[in-house]
């Protein structure tokens, strides 16, 4: 059967930057059937030729590796179709318009998934039909209820897609392999040998003109809300019976359950901004004057939670989330410190205890532990056992698309995930909102709000 993609918000960033350059490899690797259609829908008042010189210039800069024909292969079937996404009589030309059955992709800010999904449910949906939706999903949690309300009105939940493509990153799926395919990391992975889990997601970009969907997320919606928390429910979860569809997304599921707000929002939390400042070497503007941001909405850039994991695994681990823009360095990583051991049979101070860390960018695996050293045997001195992966052969966005188009909702993120995800972050969301965090300024390029 024919698979024809229809993306809804197909002059977007993310459309140019990832969607477009991954489906060029999928078309290049096989995996995208020859007679699929790609028909773009957006508010340009664009025709295909104007559509396709828009889209070349997306892979010349974001999948210039590929070979020039594989990117004459993809253009030759894409389309462009003027409208408006939250029309019905839009949506209504815009699925007539192509073949076999739709995978209809939500390339869109979180504030037209409600909007959008509501004209797709007048419309309806055609048997076979997907439907992809961004992160993050929705506002808060009635909206995400409002929102998996719709999708399930046409469709089950196996055809919905709900993307977050940290979990298709390589170094997240491999936490997978660590924990459940060796003996040694199970064992002690719980509050008996655990002392706390960082989570961190530092950036050194800054807004990248993406103020009309940006402002109205913020730090806390953008990346805590949905990446972090997959990590931390990658991370935490209990072991699925299979990696799979049925198991995988019901254990994180389980594990965002037992997940706490900080007691104190005030101490358990962050809130940051940047102000100008010098990140690798390029000026950036204080936040608020950069264009399409609104000073009034007080906007984060910085976001940083402590949350606890309430079940015998983990009951009193601290779990440190935080991200950043315009950070002075850049760093992707899960950092598990275990505890002290019991008793240490060396003489002198005590070493660090073990340190696992997780790095996603680049992709890696290090654990730091202490040695006799080489000198005086006796003596202790810090190793790091590092394994490095080569890169998957597709990028996050591809292998979810390649999954999407099996209809494999393994690395989906299911209704409850993402209902549960907005239960946990919202008493911040309204805590912040009342003014009982202050918004802490830090300079472009420094290392984030003090403390
Ligand atoms: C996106 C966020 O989901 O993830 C961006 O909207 C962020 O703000 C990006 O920069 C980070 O992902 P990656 O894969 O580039 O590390």
């Amino acid at each position: 059967m024919t698979r024809s993609f229809v993306v809804l918000g197909g002059t977007g960033d993310l459309t140019g930057r990832l969607l477009l350059p991954s489906l060029a490899r999928l078309y290049d690797s096989g995996v995208l059937p020859e007679g699929s259609q790609l028909l773009a829908v957006a508010r340009e008042e664009w025709d295909d030729d104007a559509y396709r010189g828009w889209a070349r210039d997306r892979l010349v800069a974001h999948a210039g590796d590929l070979p020039a024909d594989s990117h004459d292969r993809l253009l030759g079937r894409l389309r462009y179709l003027q409208g408006d996404v939250t029309d019905a009589t839009d949506l209504r030309a815009a699925l007539a318009g192509v073949d076999g059955e739709p995978v209809v992709y939500l390339a869109l800010p979180h504030t037209l998934f409600r909007p959008t999904l509501t004209a797709l449910a007048e419309v309806g949906l055609p048997e076979g039909a997907r439907v992809v939706v961004e992160k993050p999903f929705g506002t808060d949690r009635a909206d995400a209820r409002a929102l998996n309300e719709l999708l399930h009105r046409s469709l089950p939940e196996e055809a919905v897609f709900r993307v977050d493509h940290f979990l298709a990153k390589q170094t997240v799926l491999n936490v997978l392999g660590l924990r459940f395919a060796n003996r040694v990391f199970e064992p002690i992975w719980n509050a008996t040998h655990v002392e706390r889990v960082d989570i961190v997601a530092d950036e050194t970009l800054g807004l990248e003109g993406r103020a009309g969907y940006y402002d109205r997320a913020g730090a806390l919606r953008d990346m805590l809300q949905n990446h972090l928390l997959q990590l931390l429910a990658i991370v935490a979860m209990e072991p699925p019976l299979a990696v799979d569809a049925s198991s995988l997304p019901a254990r994180k599921a389980d594990v965002l359950r037992a997940v706490r707000p900080p007691a104190d929002v005030r101490t358990g939390s962050v809130r940051g901004r940047y102000t100008a400042g010098t990140v690798d070497g390029r000026s950036l503007p204080d936040y608020v004057d950069e264009d399409g941001v609104d000073p009034a909405r007080g906007t984060e850039t910085y976001a940083e939670l402590t949350l606890t994991v309430e079940n015998w695994r983990w009951a009193g681990v601290p779990f440190r989330l935080r991200t950043g823009k315009a950070l002075g360095a850049g760093r992707q990583e899960i950092v598990v410190r275990f505890r002290p051991v019991p008793h240490l049979p060396f003489l002198g101070a005590a070493p660090e205890p073990d340190v696992l860390r997780l790095s996603l960018s680049p992709d890696a695996i290090a654990l730091e532990v202490n040695l006799n050293g080489a000198g005086d045997p006796f003596d202790l001195e810090r190793q790091v056992l590092t394994a490095r992966m080569a890169p998957h052969d597709l990028p996050a966005y591809g292998l979810l698309l390649r999954e999407l188009l099996e209809g494999d909702t393994t690395l989906s993120i299911s209704d409850v995930e993402a209902e549960e995800s907005w239960r946990i972050v919202e008493p911040v969301l309204a805590a912040w909102a009342a003014g009982e965090v202050p918004l802490q300024e830090y300079p472009a390029g420094s290392a984030g709000p003090a403390g």
